[in-house]
C-alpha cells in the first residue's frame, strides 16, 4: 500500500507523513519540487533523529515534481508507474499566500486539478483526501460553523487563497465523484500540544507581537479557533486510513472550545513577563487604516509585514469558529486547548530566535536510498518574484523580520 502524498516538507506535510509511518503505512509517495533527501531532512527533523530518517528513506519515494506543471513536469510513462505504485491520495500541498491571486490560482486551483487528474489514473484509489482549510466559509461573523453550512457560493470570501481552496472542494467533489473522498479543514494550526518544538512561526509571532502592545484593536470576549497540530496529524492520518468514516468532510478544529482574546493574550503576556495589553475594540478602524497607510510604503520590511497584517486581521476580529463535533466522535476526544501548550510554545520560539535549529543531513547525500526523481522533473521551478517567499519549515529570507517579534510579522499561516 503507498500513498501518495503532497506537501511532506511544509508544516503539516511533514507531521503527515511521520504520522503515517507512526501508523504503519510500508510505502510513501512523496511529490516535491526539490525531491532530495536534504530538503525532506529540513522538514523531517523536527520528526526523526537522523538514523530514523535513514530508515524510513528507503520506504519513501521522492519524485521530483510542480504543482503547477502539467503532470507535475513529468513525462506520462513516469507517471503512469507511479499511479500503478499507488494505493491512495493525500492532497496537502497549497499556496498560503494571500496576497498572490496568480500563485494561488496556479498552486491551489492548477494544482490541485493536477492532482485529481492523476488521481482518475491511479487504477486501484482506495482514498483522495485533501487538507482544505476552516476559510472556505468566507466572511462570517460571531457564528459557529458546521460542515455542511460552511460553502455559501453568495458569500465574500476573504482572500484569494480562500476563494481557490473553496473551488478545490467543488473541483474533486466533482471529477471524483465515484471516488472514496475526504476533506480536511483545520482552523488556524499552531503548535504542538506534545511539545514545544515548532518550524511555522509567523502565527507565534504575531501573538508574541500582540501580547507586548498597550492596546489592541480587538474584543477581549472574542474566540479565536485555533487547533494543535499533532490532532490535525491526528485526524487526517487516522481518517485517511479508516475504512468507513462517517462523513466526508470534516473540521478540524477547536469549535466552542475556543479561547477567547483574553485568554489567549493573558497568557503569551506572562510567558514574555510583559503586562496584559488593554483591549480597545474602537481602535479597529484607525488601527486598520494605519496599517494600509503602512502598507503603501512599498518594498519596505514594516510595509510588507503590514501588508500581511491587513489581510489577515479580517480572521482575527469575525469570532467565527468551527463545529468539531465529527471529528471529536471519530477521535474520541477534542483537542488541547490553546492556552494549555501556548506558554511553551512561546518560551521555546523566544528562547530560539524564532528559529527552528536546523541540523545539516550528515554523509553525503549518495548514501541515502531513496528513490529520487529530481533529474527527470527538471529543477525546482523559478521563485514567484511577484510574491513572498514559501512558508515551509526554515524558509525564512529574513533572519532580522523572523528573529523579532516587534514589527508585526509575516501572516501567511492561517486557516
Ligand atoms: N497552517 C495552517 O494554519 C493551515 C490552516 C488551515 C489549512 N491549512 C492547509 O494545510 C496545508 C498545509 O499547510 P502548511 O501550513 O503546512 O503550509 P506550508 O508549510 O507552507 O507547506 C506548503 C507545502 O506545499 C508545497 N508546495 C507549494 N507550492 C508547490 C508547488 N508548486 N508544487 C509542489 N508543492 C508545492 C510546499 O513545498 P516547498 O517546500 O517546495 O515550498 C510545502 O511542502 C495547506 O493545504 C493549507 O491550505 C493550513
Amino acid at each position: 500500500m503507498a500513498v501518495f502524498l503532497t506537501g511532506a516538507t511544509g508544516y503539516i506535510g511533514s507531521y503527515l507523513l511521520a504520522g503515517l509511518f507512526d501508523r504503519g503505512i510500508e510505502r510513501v509517495i512523496v511529490l516535491a519540487r526539490d525531491p532530495s533527501p536534504e530538503r525532506l531532512w529540513r522538514a523531517m527533523q523536527l520528526h526523526w533523529d537522523e538514523a530514523t530518517f535513514r530508515e524510513r528513506l528507503a520506504r519513501i519515494e521522492l519524485v521530483g515534481g510542480d504543482l503547477t506543471r502539467s503532470r507535475f513536469g513529468l513525462s506520462a510513462i513516469e507517471l503512469e508507474a507511479i499511479a500503478r505504485r499507488t494505493t491512495s491520495v493525500l492532497h496537502c500541498a497549497a499556496s498560503l499566500n494571500r496576497k498572490s491571486e496568480r500563485q494561488c490560482l496556479a498552486v491551489n486551483l492548477k494544482g490541485t486539478l493536477e492532482v485529481v487528474r492523476f488521481a482518475r489514473t491511479v487504477p486501484e484509489l482506495s482514498r483522495f483526501s485533501f487538507v482544505s482549510t476552516s476559510a472556505v466559509a468566507g466572511e462570517r461573523q460571531d457564528e459557529t460553523v458546521a460542515e455542511d453550512r460552511a460553502i455559501d457560493w453568495e458569500r465574500r470570501d476573504y482572500d484569494p487563497y480562500a476563494r481557490t481552496k473553496k473551488f478545490c472542494e467543488h473541483l474533486i467533489a466533482t471529477e471524483l465523484p465515484d471516488v472514496s473522498r475526504l476533506v480536511f479543514r483545520p482552523s488556524v494550526v499552531l503548535g504542538d500540544s506534545t511539545r514545544p518544538e515548532t518550524t511555522q512561526f509567523d502565527m507565534v509571532q504575531a501573538f508574541a507581537y500582540f501580547a507586548q502592545r498597550w492596546t489592541l484593536p480587538l474584543r477581549r470576549h472574542h474566540r479565536l479557533d485555533i487547533v494543535p497540530v499533532d490532532y490535525v496529524r491526528d485526524a487526517i492520518v487516522a481518517l485517511h486510513l479508516k475504512d468507513d468514516p462517517a462523513h466526508g468532510i470534516y473540521h478540524l478544529s477547536a469549535g466552542e472550545g475556543s479561547a477567547t482574546f483574553l485568554e489567549i493574550v493573558s497568557n503569551l503576556s506572562e510567558a514574555q513577563g510583559t503586562a496584559r495589553p488593554w483591549f480597545w475594540p474602537w481602535l479597529k478602524a484607525p488601527f486598520t487604516w494605519y496599517i494600509r497607510q503602512l502598507a503603501r510604503a512599498h518594498g519596505t520590511k514594516i510595509a510588507r509585514s503590514a501588508a500581511r497584517l491587513e489581510v489577515f486581521m479580517p480572521y482575527l476580529t469575525n469570532n467565527t469558529v468551527f463545529d468539531n463535533t465529527r471529528v471529536a466522535a471519530e477521535l474520541g476526544r477534542r483537542p488541547a486547548a490553546f492556552s494549555d501548550y501556548s506558554h511553551s510554545l512561546l518560551a521555546w520560539s523566544l528562547e530560539h530566535g524564532f528559529r527552528h535549529p536546523h541540523r545539516e543531513l550528515g554523509g553525503s547525500p549518495s548514501q541515502t536510498t531513496a528513490t529520487t526523481h529530481a533529474e527527470k522533473a527538471g529543477p525546482p521551478a523559478a521563485p514567484d518574484t511577484e510574491s513572498d517567499a514559501p512558508s515551509g519549515p526554515n524558509t525564512a529570507t529574513d533572519p532580522d523580520e523572523k528573529a523579532s517579534p516587534s514589527v508585526p510579522p509575516d501572516a501567511e499561516t492561517s486557516p
